[in-house]
C-alpha cells in the first residue's frame, strides 16, 4: 500500500467561459477561457493506492459514491496509473468546504486536487501543464485549478496544446468575488450535459468566433488591473454563455427570479458609481466581482436582497498544492 497523500485545490471562477467541446472525449474545448482562483473555497482530497483493493473507492463529503461521479475519476485514475506503471486500486476521501452542485465548480477544485494527490501518491513528479493537461481530462476547468491566481486556459488542438497557465499571482490583484447564492438544490443539468448541447444553439458559432477578441481584452484588463474594462468584458461573455445555453435544443436555464434581481441590483450600483460587476456559470448563483476595498459594502447589499440565501466571498487563490493528508 503507498502511503496516504493529501492535496488541495480551489474553486475558480470564469471571467471568460468555457461552454462547449471541439473534441468532447479529450474535453479541447470550443474556446479558450480565463478564470480567478477562489482562496478559501476549496476541495480537500487524499488518495492512497492499497492493492488489497478490488475496485477503486470514493467518499464524497463522508458518503461512498457510486455510478457516474466515481466512474470519471476511475478514467483519470486509470491514466495516471498508466503513466506510473501501478496496478493497485485507489481509496479517495475527498471534502469539499464550500456548498456542492450549485454552480461554484466543484468539478473543478475536485479533479484538479484528485489529479496532484493521485499522481504524487503514484510516485509521479509531474510539471504543472501535465497536471493540468490531466485535470482537464476529467473536467474542463479543473485544468484552471492547477495553476495559481489568474489562469488562461488556451484551447490547443490536442491533448499535448490544451492546459492551463498563470498570467497573474493571486497578489497581483485584490479582487473579491462576492457570491450570492441563491439556491441550495442541485442543478438538474450537469455542465458536461451541458457542453454536449452547446452546438445545437444558433449563438454558439458567434459566440466561439468572438472569443478570441475578448480573451485579449479580459488578458489586457487583469495585467493592468483595469477594473472596468473587467466589468464590461465579463458580464458580455457570461451573457453570452447564458443566451447560447438558453437557445440550446433542449433549452437550458440556469437563472431563477433572484438570479436576475442581482444582475440587476449589480448594474444599477455599477450606474451609481460603485466598481462591481456579475457573472454566473451553470446554475442560478451570482459571482458578484469588485475591487477588495468594496467587497464589505457590496456584501451588505447582497444580504438585503430578495431570494439571496448566503453570500460567500473569496480573495484570489494559489495553486493547487500537498498538504498534510487528514482533515484540515
Ligand atoms: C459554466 O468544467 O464543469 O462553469 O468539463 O464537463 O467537467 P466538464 O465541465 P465544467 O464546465 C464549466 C462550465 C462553466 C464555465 C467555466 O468554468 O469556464
Amino acid at each position: 500500500m503507498t502511503s496516504a497523500i493529501a492535496a488541495i485545490a480551489h474553486s475558480n471562477i470564469a471571467f471568460i467561459k468555457y461552454w462547449g467541446n471541439r473534441d468532447n472525449a479529450l474535453r479541447i474545448p470550443s474556446n479558450g477561457s480565463i478564470s480567478m482562483n477562489l482562496n478559501g473555497l476549496y476541495s480537500h482530497t487524499q488518495v492512497t493506492f492499497d492493492p488489497a483493493l478490488e475496485s477503486d473507492r470514493l467518499s464524497l463529503g463522508g458518503k461512498e459514491v457510486a455510478g457516474a461521479a466515481l466512474a470519471r475519476a476511475c478514467t483519470l485514475l486509470d491514466q495516471i496509473r498508466n503513466l506510473a506503471g501501478l496496478r493497485a486500486h485507489a481509496r479517495v476521501i475527498s471534502y469539499n468546504n464550500f456548498p456542492t452542485g450549485t454552480g461554484i465548480a466543484s468539478s473543478a477544485s475536485g479533479f484538479a486536487a484528485l489529479t496532484l494527490a493521485a499522481s504524487r501518491a503514484a510516485g509521479l513528479d509531474l510539471a504543472e501543464a501535465e497536471l493540468s493537461r490531466l485535470a482537464r481530462l476529467a473536467s474542463g476547468s479543473a485544468c484552471r485549478s492547477i495553476p495559481g491566481g489568474f489562469v488562461e486556459w488556451r484551447a490547443g488542438h490536442d491533448h499535448a496544446s490544451s492546459y492551463a497557465f498563470s498570467i497573474a499571482p493571486p497578489e497581483h490583484w485584490d479582487l473579491r468575488d462576492c457570491i450570492a447564492v441563491t439556491s441550495l438544490a442541485h442543478k438538474p443539468t450537469t455542465s458536461q450535459e451541458g457542453h454536449a448541447l452547446a452546438d445545437t444553439s444558433p449563438l454558439q458559432a458567434a459566440r466561439v468566433s468572438s472569443a478570441e477578441s475578448r480573451l485579449q481584452v479580459c488578458r489586457e484588463a487583469i495585467l493592468t488591473r483595469d477594473f472596468d474594462a473587467l466589468a464590461q468584458v465579463a458580464e458580455l461573455d457570461s451573457n453570452l454563455m447564458h443566451a447560447v445555453m438558453m437557445t440550446s435544443t433542449p433549452i437550458l436555464m440556469y437563472w431563477l427570479p433572484a438570479t436576475v434581481l442581482v444582475m440587476h441590483a449589480v448594474q444599477e450600483w455599477r450606474r451609481g458609481g460603485v466598481p462591481v460587476c456579475f457573472t454566473i456559470d451553470a446554475g442560478p448563483n451570482v459571482h458578484v466581482l469588485c475591487p477588495a476595498s468594496e467587497a464589505e459594502a457590496v456584501i451588505q447589499r447582497l444580504n438585503q436582497l430578495d431570494g439571496v440565501i448566503q453570500v460567500l466571498s473569496a480573495p484570489p487563490g494559489g495553486p493547487a498544492r500537498i498538504v498534510a493528508s487528514g482533515l484540515e
